[in-house]
């Protein structure tokens, strides 16, 4: 059941989920620690979507730093676009998210601009939520955190805001990698950052989060999806940007173009078995469109995966289609030649714009090098050159800057073996700590004051609890030497010695543990011990030799098999 969100917060701090970060001085709002429960959930959420994305799909996964230098982020538009709105209140001081006061007031707050959203805020007399003061006028804030690198004045940089950038920059790289192929894909789990305006939602809304990014880079003209075939007749929850939410194959989405083309579609799909695998609710979850004025500055189409969580539809997965947006931008910016090579069956003469060198200006000006400031000329691509007074070219190990007069773009005629493509993009872009947020928000169960967290298998931070009835007579070296066998299967157990056995049981049970080992005096004599399955109680005698089995089928769904089923 969806939970009061302090309620969980509250357990996830008290049992070594999550913790405020640096609370003894005070906290700061945005941030919070994983405890040793939290960082094994954490990890067995990340190592799922890696077995996926890496294992299965096939993406080559990379790791880039978060710090990136300033020109990477007027290159993809965040420096000038990636920004909220606020209000401050007159009387607190205390600041809001401008678009998050008139919730219920707009069909779509994110779409507005400061204009509007201050009538808006003014019609409906909205104060501030904490005091009740008179708030100021809407002011844009850009979110990312600015910094500088090196000493003295140094130079500006960001901690990056989506890990993305990293993987659209290195996209030469990863296409060099991936054999000169379309399609080929990166993926990145990491750290990204944005100055938040009012992180008051627990894991919702941090400063620092963490996400898991995948890249798919694609033949502009792409049209079919090779595993879409195996999907389509999968029924999703769909809320489109045009017309009412509704229940329907991905195949009927793709022909009503509801949804843009098949591999959008394949990834809203996998994006769905990855939410079931981890543990969230099917009947809590639906992807809704985003309106057209409600989209990212570099996306086309976009799709969040939302759940229904304590604080409502929460988006916890964006999949948007970033076309040719970024790889675009960092040609123009960068001048490099951030191109896939298309080979023709046959040659053929074509006619194409490119760059050609005015020697006649390069000359006097480059003297002995105008040959090489001329070949590097010659291979840039038109895009990065067009509409600027000039370009850098690398000669030696030197930048040149070249003045527009030294080169011009012209049209020439020419038998050639392919063309070069800028890649498309579709980004399925996964925030983990929402993830993590909604898992345990919907394994929350609860009946009188015993809680059970109904985690999956495959997440659980722990597989299994071992229990000594009591602490002597062998039964704790039983105990001890399960807890090993578990651990060398690769299955955290965790041992514990103390209080009743129901109280055993029930402290298990609240951090999600899917099964309950105790060893009994009986154990000495038949080799025996008891399972408990925490979902349905079910006890099963199982010989001490094929724990590790029976653990295993149990976690992967199998339920307490009989004894004579784990040979
Ligand atoms: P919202 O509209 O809720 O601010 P967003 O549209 O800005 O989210 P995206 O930019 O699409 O989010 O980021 C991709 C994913 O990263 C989101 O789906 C979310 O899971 C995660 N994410 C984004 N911002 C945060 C944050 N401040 N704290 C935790 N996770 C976040
Ligand atoms: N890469 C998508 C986002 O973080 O906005």
């Amino acid at each position: 059941m969806s939970m009061d969100p302090q309620e969980l917060l509250s357990l996830c701090k008290r049992r070594g989920f999550l913790w405020p970060a640096y609370d003894i001085y005070g906290g700061l709002a945005g941030l919070y620690d994983y405890g040793p429960l939290g960082a094994a959930l954490k990890k067995n959420i990340e190592e799922h979507w890696r077995a996926l994305y890496v294992l299965g799909e096939g993406f080559h996964e990379i790791s880039c730093p978060i710090v990136a230098p300033e020109a990477v982020f007027k290159a993809s538009g965040h420096t000038d676009a990636f920004s909220d709105m606020y209000v401050e209140c007159t009387k607190c001081g205390e600041t809001f998210r401008a678009d998050h006061l008139v919730t219920g007031l707009h069909e779509a707050p994110a779409s507005l601009d400061e204009k509007q959203l201050g009538r808006l805020l003014k019609e409906n007399k909205v104060k501030c939520p904490s005091c009740g003061g008179e708030l100021t006028d809407p002011k844009r804030f850009n979110l990312m955190f600015r910094t500088s690198v090196g000493a003295g004045k140094g130079k500006v940089a960001y901690l990056r805001p989506e890990t993305a950038q990293g993987m659209f920059v290195n996209f030469s790289q990863v296409y060099r990698f991936g054999r000169e192929k379309l399609p080929v894909g990166a993926v990145q789990i990491g750290r990204a950052f944005r100055n938040e305006i009012s992180p008051r939602q627990g894991l919702i809304r941090l400063r620092e989060f963490s996400q898991m990014e995948a890249e798919l880079f694609l033949h502009p003209d792409h049209k079919s999806w090779p595993r879409y075939k195996d999907v389509k007749g999968q029924v999703l929850e769909l809320v489109p940007n045009k017309g009412k939410p509704v229940k329907m194959t991905l195949e009927d989405a793709v022909k009503a173009k509801t949804i843009a083309n098949e591999a959008l579609a394949y990834f809203i799909w996998l994006t769905y078995k990855f939410a079931i695998d981890v543990g969230l609710d099917a009947s809590k979850l639906r992807f809704r469109q985003h309106l057209e004025k409600e989209m990212a500055h570099y996306a086309a189409d976009c799709w969040d995966l939302e759940a229904d969580i304590g604080y409502g539809w929460t988006e916890l997965v964006g999949i948007a289609d970033r076309g040719s947006y970024d790889v675009q931008a960092h040609i123009s910016h960068s001048g490099a030649d951030l191109t896939a090579f298309e080979r023709f069956d046959e040659p053929k003469e074509v006619e194409q714009q490119v760059v050609r060198p005015n020697f006649g200006a390069l000359g006097p000006l480059f003297k002995g090098k105008a040959k090489q400031v001329a070949d590097g000329l010659s291979k840039l691509h038109v895009g990065s050159v067009a509409g600027k007074d000039g370009v850098t070219v690398e000669v030696d190990g030197e930048m040149c800057s070249v003045p527009s007069s030294c080169y011009e773009v012209v049209l020439k005629k020419e038998k050639v073996s392919g063309r070069k493509l800028v890649p498309h993009v579709i980004e399925p872009s996964y925030g983990v700590d929402r993830i993590l947020f909604s898992v345990l928000d919907h394994a929350y169960t609860q009946k009188d004051d015993y809680v059970t967290l109904r985690l999956k298998g495959l997440v659980a931070p722990i597989k299994a609890g071992v229990f000594p009835l009591m602490a002597r007579d062998g039964l704790d070296e039983i105990a001890g030497a399960i807890c090993n066998e578990l651990t060398k299967a690769g299955l955290a157990a965790y041992y514990d010695d103390s209080g009743s056995i129901g109280r055993r049981y029930a402290r298990m049970d609240e951090i999600g543990t899917p099964c309950c080992i105790t060893v009994d005096y009986e154990s000495k004599k038949d080799g025996k011990v008891t399972i408990r399955e925490r979902d349905t109680a079910k006890q099963l005698r199982v010989e001490i030799a094929k724990v590790p089995r029976a653990v295993e089928t149990l976690l992967s769904g199998g339920g307490l098999e009989p004894v004579s089923a784990l040979r």
